[in-house]
């Protein structure tokens, strides 16, 4: 089936399951005949990448929130040219695990940076580009973090405190809430079966839907 690209977006907390069902997500569009990237941030492109394996190692020098934005921006440019709208361009949809809903929920909600200055730089490096669903897959904090503890050592943002996640979920759902037509809350923590049906069943509505103008 012939469709327009549709950028769609994977969302959550630690430990919430976005990898199984990224993957859950590709098989849906693999049997709907749907032509599709799997891609993810910080990273998707080489330089990307090596910009992520900079900010997720636990280091001792502290991380300064602004490096912080600024090296997530900057791998979300180079993602976005060089990956994200070549694929779109080419008619493909983009399924990325996090994008910009991660900045405001970990450097805005988590770290307190103002959202005015992430809309800033989301505007620069983005301009009008976003995504055009977003999955948030939802749990509670401590769900989450047990399934991240059980995956082995803890990279730099999973070794933060409890209060760190909450304010990031809290701060998902806020802007879930402010948007729900763009916003597909989904409950993460009902059995695995549940959760991928309810993902598989709002991408083959997404695929009927008209694409965004
Ligand atoms: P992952 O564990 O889901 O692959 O994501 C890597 C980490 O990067 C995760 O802890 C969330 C964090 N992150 C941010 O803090 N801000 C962002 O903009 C993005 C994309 C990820």
């Amino acid at each position: 089936m012939q469709t327009k690209g549709r950028f769609i977006t994977f969302e959550g907390t630690e430990g919430v399951g976005k990898s199984t069902q990224l993957e859950n997500a590709a098989n849906t569009l693999d049997q709907l005949g749907v032509e599709f990237i799997v891609t993810r941030e910080p990273g998707g492109t080489p330089m990307a990448e090596k910009i992520r394996e900079l900010l997720l190692a636990p280091r001792e020098e502290p991380v300064h929130e602004t490096t912080e934005l600024l090296l997530m921006f900057a791998a979300r440019a180079q993602h976005l040219y060089n990956c994200i709208l070549p694929a779109l361009d080419r008619g493909k949809w983009v399924l990325c695990d996090r994008f910009t809903d991660a900045t405001f929920a970990y450097q805005g909600g988590g770290r307190g940076v103002p959202k005015e200055r992430i809309a800033l730089l989301e505007a620069l490096v983005q301009g009008d580009v976003k995504p055009d669903h977003v999955i948030l897959l939802d749990a509670p904090v401590e769900t989450g973090m047990a399934r991240a503890r059980q995956r082995g050592e803890l990279d730099r943002f999973e070794q933060e405190a409890q209060d760190f996640f909450q304010r990031i979920r809290d701060t998902y759902l806020e802007r879930a809430t402010a948007l729900p037509s763009k916003y597909h809350v989904v409950n993460a923590a009902l059995p695995l079966e549940q959760v991928s049906a309810s993902v598989s069943a709002l991408l083959a509505a997404l695929v009927k839907m008209p694409a965004p103008a």
